[in-house]
This record gives C-alpha cells, structure tokens and sequence, in this order.
C-alpha cells in the first residue's frame, strides 16, 4: 500500500467486526508510528493501549454513568471553540446531519442521537482502544506534534488492513477514563482511537466526510 492508498482509504470507522488484533500489531503500529515528527524531538504522546478485560471494563464502568449522566464531565478542553463560525461550523453541522441521514436519525429524536454518541464508548465494538494523553505543560506546538502522532497511527494502521477512529467524545468521561488506566494527575487526555477491523456492512461507515476544495482553505502566491 502507498501513501496516497493509506490516505485515500483512512476514514472515520464507526463500527468493527469482534476479530481481535494480535497485540504484536498494536506494539509495532505504535513503534513505528514513534517515527512521527514533533518539534524538538519532544515527543509529547503518552499512550495507553487497551484490550480485552481492561478495555470491557472501561465500557462497563462508562456504560453505568451514561445512565444517569448522558453527557459525562464538562471537557477539560474545548472540544470545539465556543461560537465557532462559519465556514467551520457548517462543515462541522454538514458531516453531522450526513451521519444521521445515513443512520435514519432525525435532528428532533435527541435520544437516538445520544444513543449514537454512546456508540463512542464502547469504541465502537472495536477490540482496541488507545487513549493520548498529553503532560499538562504542553502547548498548541506539541498538541499539533500529538495530532500527527494519531494520523501515523491511522495510516500505518491501513497497511495492517485495520482501520480507525479518532476520538475526542472521550473528553466526555476523562476522570473516569484517568482513573481506569491509571494516568497521572499532571496528564490530560487528549483523545481516544478505537482500533480494529472494519464492519463493511454497516451503513454508517458508508460516510464520506466531505473536504473544502483547495481554493477554499489556500492562498497561493507566486505560483
Ligand atoms: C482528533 C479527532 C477527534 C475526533 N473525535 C471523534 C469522536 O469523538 N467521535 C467520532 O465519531 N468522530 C470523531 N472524529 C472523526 C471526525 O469526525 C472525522 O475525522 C471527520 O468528520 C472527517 O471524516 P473522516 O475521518 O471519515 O475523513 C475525530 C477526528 C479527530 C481528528
């Protein structure tokens, strides 16, 4: 597979078959992904990787919140500017709508949507989940240097025939996420991944988020 293969194929997975990843391919995914850039070699990325019971519990534990608390913790970080504007916003209400049209979930049936949101705990039945977390002095730079940590993982992930989702809803629950994996008090959590093997037969992962054209987010000057 090439990059422009890895690129073209790497999508947001919303739903995994139950087929297991051999742990070996989660330790060599992570290694190589270790070769990602970050500005002064800092490597700001504190992974945890889960699997099996330690992942199942997890589910569970946020399972049992969800039932009287749908929404979790207010985020430590904002998920999304507050007010954000157009055109962001629109793209942001644009894949949304998407998603739902193709879950046959209309705007007003607000318990079906957050029955969806929910889909985002349990990884999406993905047998892998891995969570980032960043040390707490960071900032924007090696935030950034965290984000092309995950988009190597995805698109290495692509050549292992797995597939992924980024996952910022994990926000949502991270002080019941910090005291599951243990994390310490000076890490944040940036976001989950759900890892696994891609449900071909699920219609929401028949979504294609769309992209601005080229024009719309470049100035070309001198070309
Ligand atoms: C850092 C990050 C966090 C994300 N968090 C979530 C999430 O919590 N739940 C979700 O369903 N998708 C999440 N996404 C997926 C985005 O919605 C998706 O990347 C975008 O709509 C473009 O679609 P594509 O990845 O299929 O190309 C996240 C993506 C990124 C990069």
């Amino acid at each position: 597979m090439n990059v422009s293969d890895a690129v073209d194929t790497r999508m947001s997975c919303r739903a995994f078959t139950d087929q297991p990843v051999d742990g070996a391919v989660v330790r060599r995914l992570l290694e190589k992904a270790s070769r990602a850039p970050s500005g002064g070699n800092v490597q700001p990325w504190r992974i945890y990787a889960l699997t099996g019971q330690p992942l199942q519990g997890l589910v569970d534990k946020i399972d049992a919140g969800i039932r009287t608390n749908p929404m979790g913790t207010p985020t430590e970080y904002d998920i999304y500017p507050k007010g954000l504007t157009a055109p962001y916003r629109d793209y942001r209400y644009k894949v949304g709508e998407d998603m739902y049209g193709l879950l046959g979930i209309p705007r007003e049936d607000k318990v079906a949507r957050l029955g969806q949101l929910a889909q985002n705990f349990k990884f999406f039945g993905a047998p892998v989940g891995l969570f980032m977390y960043l040390d707490r002095q960071m900032g924007p730079p090696q935030w950034s240097d965290a984000g092309m940590f995950l988009q190597t993982i995805m698109l290495l992930a692509r050549e292992e025939g797995l597939h992924t989702c980024a996952q910022e809803a994990w926000a949502m629950w991270y002080p019941e996420v910090a005291a599951h994996v243990g994390a310490p008090d000076n890490e944040i959590l940036f976001c989950g991944m759900a890892l696994g093997y891609k449900d071909e037969n699920a219609p929401i992962n028949q979504l294609s988020a769309e992209r601005a054209s080229v024009d719309d987010f470049t100035t070309f000057q001198g070309f």
